[in-house]
């Protein structure tokens, strides 16, 4: 491993892992995972910035470590760990309140999508929340961090805060700057009802996403169901934006595959969606199916999962509350 390549991600515990969080994150945290030194942590903070039931949010935390770890992040080899048990994440988002300013975020435009038309009505948290996301990344002083494209935005708003503090606070390079790490060929997974909107756990229809405990019945079905226009395969998939659905598809199967979407077109040009998705379904099932099996198996074992979060808690702490330390000095807050 190398020393001083750190990582620093968040999943929020909300609900069932999709697609999404597949090709967005996770697939990218097991690759990472021999590289760098890995934190990954399950935002409940950040899921409380919308309404929420407290017992499934709770109940969703181990469901969400059973699902990183069945994708194959070794929970030996890296720390898996809950935001609430690192109470210096809060601490060090009232500083850097402080350090960011409120034009920064403004700007962010998942405020905006969720806040929605009333964002007078939107919680403070919600507004916030990019500066707990910077804090969770720079109390780690993690040098890089996986996520997918929809989080780019914070990732900058991170960096700004970054750099403001250091300047602020004469503190020369105190904060490293971290770096997204986006996966390139499928940074963004499309709701399979709405080729515009992201795959989301917060959509409603559940025929919009591919969960990673969906069975391979369910999976051939959302699939068959999904939202395609009346034309075969062809170029125009890439050349307009006038085929999202399309796109989609054709990109999660090109994400599945390894192969570049134009190749993906060239392979099953003129040819009719219908025969396109029977083979895209298969596919899903072979990489989804063995994971979901995977979640239930280790979700009946809840005290293998709570271990796993207690010594993640453990190893997280002594980082945190060391840097904590550090950083209160510069704020001269001791
Ligand atoms: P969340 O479930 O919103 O906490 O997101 C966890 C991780 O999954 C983040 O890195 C997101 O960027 C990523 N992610 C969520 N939805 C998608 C999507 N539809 N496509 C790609 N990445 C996603
Ligand atoms: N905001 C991220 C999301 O919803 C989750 C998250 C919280 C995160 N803290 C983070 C991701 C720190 C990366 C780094 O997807």
């Amino acid at each position: 491993m190398t020393q001083n390549k750190r990582i620093l991600s968040g999943i929020q515990p909300t609900g069932n892992l999709h697609l999404g969080n597949y090709f967005g994150a996770i697939n990218n945290f097991v690759l990472l995972q021999k590289e760098y030194e890995c934190f990954f942590m399950l935002a409940n903070m950040h899921a409380i910035t919308v309404k929420y039931e407290p017992q499934i949010l709770e109940d969703n935390i181990l469901e969400t470590t059973a699902a990183l770890v069945a994708s194959g992040i070794d929970p030996k080899n890296n720390t898996i760990f809950v935001q609430s048990s690192v109470s210096a994440h809060a601490e060090l988002a009232w500083i850097f309140n402080c350090t960011a300013r409120i034009g920064w975020l403004n700007r962010m435009t998942q405020f905006k999508e969720k806040a929605g038309s009333n964002k007078e009505k939107a919680s403070v948290g919600l507004l916030t929340y990019p500066i707990l996301m910077a804090a969770d990344i720079l109390l780690y002083r993690a040098t890089h961090v996986p996520v997918g494209e929809d989080q780019k935005q914070h990732l900058e708003l991170c960096r700004d805060i970054a750099i403001k503090f250091n300047n602020d606070f004469k503190a020369n390079d105190f904060f490293v700057t971290p770096e997204p790490i986006i996966p390139e060929n499928i940074s963004r997974v499309m709701s399979l009802r709405d080729g515009t909107k992201k795959m989301s756990k917060s959509e409603e229809s559940d025929l919009s996403r591919i969960n990673l405990t969906d069975d391979a019945d369910l999976i051939l079905k959302k699939i068959q169901k999904g939202k395609t226009d009346s034309e075969a395969i062809s170029e125009s998939i890439l050349k307009s934006n006038t085929r999202p659905e399309a796109r989609n598809l054709i990109n999660i199967f090109s994400a599945l595959t390894g192969k570049k979407m134009q190749d993906v077109i060239t392979n099953w040009n003129g040819k009719a969606f219908s025969e396109f998705k029977k083979e895209l379904g298969l596919l899903l099932i072979e990489k989804i199916c063995p994971i979901g099996k995977e979640i239930i198996k280790l979700k009946s074992d809840p005290v293998f999962l709570k271990q796993i979060l207690k010594d993640g808690s453990k190893k997280a702490q002594e980082v945190a509350n060391t840097n904590l330390m550090e950083i209160k000095k510069i704020v001269g807050l001791v």
